[in-house]
Order: structure tokens, then C-alpha cells, then sequence
């Protein structure tokens, strides 16, 4: 069975770059170019979590040609879009949650750009993400906050296509995920991140609604927290 995701995005592939890169309307790869270019390194590894048709990574290319990109992507036809504009990209096809990567501790950096929200284990993500990293590495990735009076982004699961637009009937089981900053800190840390900067931004236009994210730049510490840590965070 495809994933809503992947179903969704297949639907809107063809006209995701056409639509998107109007002045204005997605300037969050340009964003998180901007935040990652005191850090990137010459030559670094660098996985690319819902990589869709590799916007982020036209702008790290301007900073640096010299890294090397892979990519997770769900939907089929952004992986192919993808593939097209970066033909040295591997793009691993499929659910960051389920694939397998053969080297642990491979990656300098990983990065998900406005795909976090997407994915309904965090848990999981994180736990995934900090195997994946070399030690010291980069965890760079933007998501959605709850706010309490936002019209739209006031619910910790919602809903991401709202019940009476036409495409509701494809797409009708999938979510939009959220965290108070709160929680994504404490998950961080229990992932054995340390937050480095975290900043706050409007990322599109839904419904005549601003769409708010924080972006987080986080790095893999030597020091894991153990299990009774974990249980003091939680009493
Ligand atoms: C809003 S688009 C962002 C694409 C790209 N990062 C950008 O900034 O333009 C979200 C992308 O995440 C992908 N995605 C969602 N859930 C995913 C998952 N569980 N595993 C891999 N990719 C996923 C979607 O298919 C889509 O291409």
C-alpha cells in the first residue's frame, strides 16, 4: 500500500518546483542553506530526509560543490525529478522510517527540510538520525510548533489536506505532526542532541493562513543520556 505521502506527492511533483519557486512562496530551503553555510564542511557527507526535488540542495551547492548528497524520498515521481536535476544524487526510495542503511555514523550532516511534519514516529527519527551521523555531526531540520490560537496549527496531529478540498478523498489519512518546543527539546536531548540555535519563521501560505516553523540546528553529543537520566527528565 503507498503511503499518504507518497501519494500526495506524487499528485503535486509535476508542478511542485513550477509552483514553489514563485517569489516568496517556499523560502525554506533557501533558509536552511543560509543556516548550515557557517558549518558545512568541504567535502561532507550529507543525507537529505524527504530530499522531494532536491531545492535544498541546489542552494548548499552554491555555498559548497564539493559535498557528497544522498537522499530519502517517498513519493516516486519527486525521487524522479530529483534524479533528473542531480544525477550524482543517490536517492534511497521509500519510508525514512524503514529503510536500512548499511554504515552507521556515515553521514556529517542530515538534514530534513520541511518534511519533519510528515513523519509520525519523532522518537523513532531522532533515534534513527543519531545512528546515522558521524560523532559531532549535524542534525539541521525544520518543524511545526503548536501555537494555541493559530487556525490551523493549534492541533498536535491534524488532518493535512482539510476535509472539504477535492483531493480529500486520495489523501484522506494523512497527517500533519507537531511539538511544542518544549517537547522537541526534551526529545533532542533524550536522543543525545545538543541544540545548537533554534529560529522561528513564516514557511508558506495555506488556506490565507501563515505557516510558522522553527528550524533547529542540532549536533550529535559524545554523551548519550542514560536511562535513569531519562527517567529523573520524566519524573
Ligand atoms: C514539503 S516537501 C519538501 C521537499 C524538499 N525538502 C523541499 O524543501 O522542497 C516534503 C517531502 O517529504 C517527503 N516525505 C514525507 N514523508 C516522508 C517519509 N516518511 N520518508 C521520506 N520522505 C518523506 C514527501 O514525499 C515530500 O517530497
Amino acid at each position: 500500500m503507498t503511503k499518504p505521502a507518497a501519494r500526495y506527492y506524487d499528485l503535486l511533483s509535476a508542478n511542485y518546483d513550477p509552483v514553489t519557486s514563485e517569489l516568496g512562496v517556499w523560502t525554506t530551503p533557501e533558509i536552511m542553506a543560509q543556516q548550515i553555510a557557517p558549518i558545512l564542511k568541504n567535502g561532507a557527507k550529507l543525507l537529505d530526509i524527504g530530499i522531494g526535488t532536491g531545492q535544498l540542495i541546489g542552494f548548499l551547492r552554491n555555498i559548497d560543490q564539493s559535498i557528497q548528497v544522498e537522499g530519502v524520498e517517498v513519493s516516486r515521481k519527486m525521487s524522479e525529478i530529483c534524479q533528473l536535476k542531480y544525477p550524482d544524487v543517490k536517492i534511497h526510495h521509500g519510508d525514512i522510517l524503514e529503510i536500512d542503511f548499511p554504515d552507521l555514523g556515515y553521514f556529517d550532516m542530515i538534514t530534513i527540510c520541511g518534511a519533519l511534519e510528515f513523519i509520525p514516529e519523532l522518537n523513532s527519527l531522532l533515534q534513527k538520525c543519531s545512528r546515522l551521523l558521524s560523532e559531532s555531526g549535524y542534525l539541521v531540520f525544520t518543524y511545526e510548533p503548536v501555537i494555541i490560537a493559530h487556525p490551523i496549527q493549534n492541533q498536535e496531529k491534524s488532518l493535512t489536506i482539510p476535509s472539504s478540498s477535492d483531493r480529500e478523498q486520495d489523501i484522506k489519512d494523512f497527517f500533519t505532526y507537531r511539538y511544542s518546543p518544549f517537547q522537541m527539546y526534551q526529545e533532542l536531548k533524550l536522543n543525545g542532541f545538543d541544540c545548537q540555535s533554534d529560529i522561528e519563521f513564516i514557511a508558506y501560505r495555506k488556506q490565507e493562513t501563515n505557516i510558522i516553523y522553527h528550524l533547529i540546528v542540532a549536533k550529535k553529543s559524545k554523551l548519550k543520556i542514560t536511562n535513569e537520566e531519562k527517567i529523573q527528565e520524566n519524573s
